[in-house]
């Protein structure tokens, strides 16, 4: 056993996870409970048997909109031509007894619609449909989310990832914010208020119609949030190659990543005061781009490539069953970081994630998951692919919305 190993071994010796897991009105389950253990647990069933949506409830115990990324409305159980049972709810739940290193907490999170009003004078008025989540932490209200980071963690890897290197950047980007706020809570609130000084700054440009003094203070919060989000970024890809040159892997390609952004390549060389005045005189620069339609360039088109470093191959020219290896190794040493930093194990969703890997590769993706110690849940529609965890995983079987 390698030194970082034995230190990995301290630290999953205490258990983290769910231990049970509530379901309401959640897709298609009316109400659906599951005494789990921290162990791997086999989802298995055929297609549309819900096994995806129980690791979206998982997901929704930590922060943001769940690992479909979907609006909150459409989790809501809709009735099917199946069923006659009607659903009478307008929202729907998930809560979870866990364990943080041994220790109990209750997590609670649903959906709350409020009507709100819209509009100035009575004729105007509008009323929609305010939609958000409400979070509990031991039966208390909260009202960050992020605060959930702090109890529990979870890495997942969906089917779509399975493209992560070939499309558009936007998936990619998310991915990355992912693995940066793990480590770094108030990620996605910077991301959060970026977006919300872009989207007005964008209203105000297309408007024609601001004080100009107003647009540049606008630009200068956008500067500095930016140049912020961008060092967080360069720190999370920093922390993993460094673990990755420390801990090469036998089975699974070694990856270097790299960012691709103007503000984060420009923090290689300069101060971050540099940057950040460097980002406010060219988002003035870039007030046309908005007004031609053209795209603005800063930390919203950043990327970041992977190389499968033994070959020197980027990851987009690599085959398919290799770019799922890249991608399961960057989670990997994810996991393993985030245990040795956070000090308690994050739960991996891993929906259909035996898809284009070889056996070979399979069983030792399977051994590496059994000797970290945690909570893993795994989909698949093939029960036999999981014959080495016989006896030590959790098998849960779907038919029917039911679980036997
Ligand atoms: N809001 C909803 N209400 C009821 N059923 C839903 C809702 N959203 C999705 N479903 C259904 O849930 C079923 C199971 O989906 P999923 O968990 O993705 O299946 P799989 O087992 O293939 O991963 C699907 O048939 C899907 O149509
Ligand atoms: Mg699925």
């Amino acid at each position: 056993m390698g030194n970082l190993d034995l230190q990995l071994h301290e630290f999953t010796k205490l258990k983290s996870g769910v231990k049970r897991l509530t379901l309401t009105d959640f897709r298609n389950y009316k109400s659906l409970r599951l005494n789990t253990d921290i162990a791997p647990i086999i989802i298995t069933g055929e297609n549309g048997s819900g096994k995806t949506n129980i690791l979206e409830a998982v997901s929704f115990l930590t922060p943001g909109r769940g690992l479909r990324g979907c609006r909150l409305a459409d989790i809501k159980r809709i009735r099917t031509l199946e069923d006659d049972d009607t659903p009478t709810s307008t929202s729907w739940s998930v809560a979870a007894d866990i364990l943080k290193n041994d220790e109990e907490y209750t997590i609670g999170t649903a959906l709350q619609s409020s009507e709100r009003e819209d509009g100035e004078s009575d004729d105007e008025a509008r009323t929609y449909t305010y939609d958000r989540r409400i979070v509990k932490i031991n039966q208390q209200k909260i009202t960050q989310q992020a605060e959930l980071g702090k109890y529990i963690s979870a890495i997942w890897v969906t089917p779509q990832m399975d493209r992560l290197f070939l499309g558009g950047t936007q998936p990619r980007r998310s991915f990355l914010d992912r693995l940066v706020y793990a480590f770094d809570l108030e990620h996605a609130k910077r991301l959060a208020n970026f977006e919300h000084l872009y989207r007005q700054w964008y209203m105000l440009i297309k408007s024609g119609n601001y004080d100009a003094r107003w647009l540049k203070s606008i630009e200068a919060d956008m500067a500095s949030l930016g140049v912020a989000i961008a060092a967080a970024r360069r720190e999370q890809i920093a922390r993993l190659n460094t673990f990755i040159e420390q801990e090469p892997d036998d089975i699974f390609p070694d990856v270097r990543l790299e960012l691709d952004g103007t503000i984060e390549k420009m923090l290689d060389a300069k101060s971050a005061l540099h940057v950040e005045d460097y980002y406010v005189e060219n988002l003035a620069k870039q007030r046309n781009n908005v007004l031609y339609n053209d795209s603005v360039d800063g930390v919203n088109r950043t990327d970041f490539k992977v190389y499968f470093q033994k070959k020197g191959m980027p990851a987009d020219l690599c085959s398919t069953g290799e770019q799922k290896a890249l991608l399961i190794s960057i989670i990997l040493a994810q996991t393993k970081c985030q245990i040795l930093n956070k000090g308690f194990a994050p739960i991996l969703l891993l929906d259909e994630v035996t898809t284009h890997l070889d056996d070979k590769k399979r069983d030792a993706l399977l051994d590496k998951i059994r000797n970290l110690n945690l909570q893993a849940w795994i989909t698949s529609t093939e029960p036999q692919n999981f014959n080495l965890l016989r006896g030590e995983a959790q098998f849960f079987e779907l038919a029917d919305g039911r679980v036997f």
